[in-house]
């Protein structure tokens, strides 16, 4: 038993959820009451000391302008150092409201309309639209996927590199659940400086890398290019809107800050900025045995599926609450039009992310979030071999 709880289930329909909002289940799989497990927040509180942090700000009862975010971005550098053993200065940290803010404002501060702007396939759909919205062209580097397990595409992406001037790249990988090796980086490193591309890394998902793996930071391997990393995911405080940018070229960081305050994006709220700083400052046991959690809930899931529903494989992740599912082989049985997720949602009660949501690349896939208590867990997954079993 760890100290923290992880088991309880916190009803979260009535709180303003959107993973939970009836209407949009409805839309994604047809079923307005269907058990939600597809977007990326988790249904676990929060550290117990975020709360009491946001508890005691709550009750001083005045919420004026922020002075400044400049403790939370010390906090984050300690946090980095002591998680990472990356030293970050915490002039180099800009405040954004998300990485998806960060992203679009990549795009528009270093790249002009008609560049191309390299993304790893299947991707995180807003990887897509911050390119497209911003008339820049996307060009897709598919990753391989071989024996269950996606790598990436060197020789291409350094083809790719020849025409472009942008790369979002995403580590660890959404939707594969891959932690990118040092040799990777390096190498993505040496074609990036070599054809004048410059890396922006989305780093939201590496708090949650697992035992056996290691999460390097993009501005741990190169000094060039941009470092987005943030505490919504790993504490559960999405909603709350503070991301962390690392950007320690001068130049690159000016242009990305005056960006940013042609907008008026200044900076976090009062309460964020107090929940944010407190999860970098006391969250890492709790963090710690999420993690652990997290490592049993993936063991738990596939090894599920393999005996209840062989038809569907789990690419395993190695870091995070998220894991696509290989339906190739179902979908070779029932029909490769089949819509899976609005089968299972009207048919078995369990809502699921659509992997054509993450690009072509994704169409044989479903995305399962297991950051949920296992109770909740495997009632869906029961939800879902039953389904699959009457198909
Ligand atoms: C890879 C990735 N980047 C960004 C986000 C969203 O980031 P934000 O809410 O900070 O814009 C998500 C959410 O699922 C994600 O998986």
């Amino acid at each position: 038993m760890g100290r923290y709880d992880f088991t309880t289930v916190v009803d979260r329909r009535d709180s303003g959820s959107l993973k939970w909002n009836p209407s949009y289940l409805e839309k994604l799989c047809g079923n307005p009451h269907a058990l939600p497990f597809w977007v990326a927040d988790m249904d676990f509180r929060s550290p117990p000391e975020v709360i009491e942090a946001l508890h005691s700000r709550i009750d001083h009862g005045i919420f004026g302008y922020l002075s400044s975010a400049e403790e939370l971005f010390h906090a984050f550098c300690s946090w980095a150092r002591m998680r990472f053993s990356w030293d970050v200065s915490a002039d180099a940290v800009c405040w954004t409201p998300g990485i998806v803010t960060a992203l679009a404002a990549s795009v528009q501060a270093y790249t002009e309309p008609g560049d191309g702007v390299i993304i790893q396939t299947p991707a995180y759909r807003p990887f897509f639209s911050v390119i497209r919205d911003n008339q820049r062209k996307v060009l897709e580097n598919p990753l391989i996927y071989r024996d269950g397990r996606f790598s990436l595409d060197l020789d291409h992406l350094e083809e790719l590199m020849k025409s472009a001037s942008l790369m979002l790249f995403c580590s660890p990988h959404n939707p594969s659940g891959r932690v990118w090796s040092r040799q990777d980086l390096t190498e993505i490193s040496r074609m990036s400086r070599k054809h004048g591309v410059m890396v922006v890394s989305d780093e939201i998902h590496a708090d949650m890398t697992y035992p056996g793996y290691t999460h390097f930071p993009w501005n741990s391997i190169d000094e060039q290019g941009i470092t987005c990393m943030a505490p919504s995911k790993t504490f559960n405080i999405a909603g709350e809107h503070v991301s962390c940018i690392v950007i320690p070229d001068e130049g690159q960081r000016n242009s990305f800050t005056s960006l940013l305050s042609r907008l008026s994006l200044g900076s976090p709220t009062v309460l964020s900025y107090t929940a944010a700083r407190a999860a970098y400052q006391y969250g890492g046991p709790w963090l710690d045995e999420l993690i652990d959690l997290l490592v049993r809930h993936a063991r738990l899931t596939g090894s599920y599926l393999s005996s209840h529903a062989p038809e569907i494989r789990m690419v395993m992740p190695e870091a995070s609450f998220i894991a696509f599912l290989d339906c190739s082989t179902l979908l070779e049985r029932i029909g490769r039009s089949r819509d899976l997720v609005n089968i299972l949602g009207t048919r078995g009660g369990i809502a699921l992310h659509r992997g054509s949501w993450f690009g072509s690349a994704g169409k044989d896939f479903v995305r399962i979030n297991f950051g949920t208590p296992e109770s909740l867990l495997e009632q869906g997954l029961s939800k879902l071999a039953r389904a699959v079993g009457e198909l």
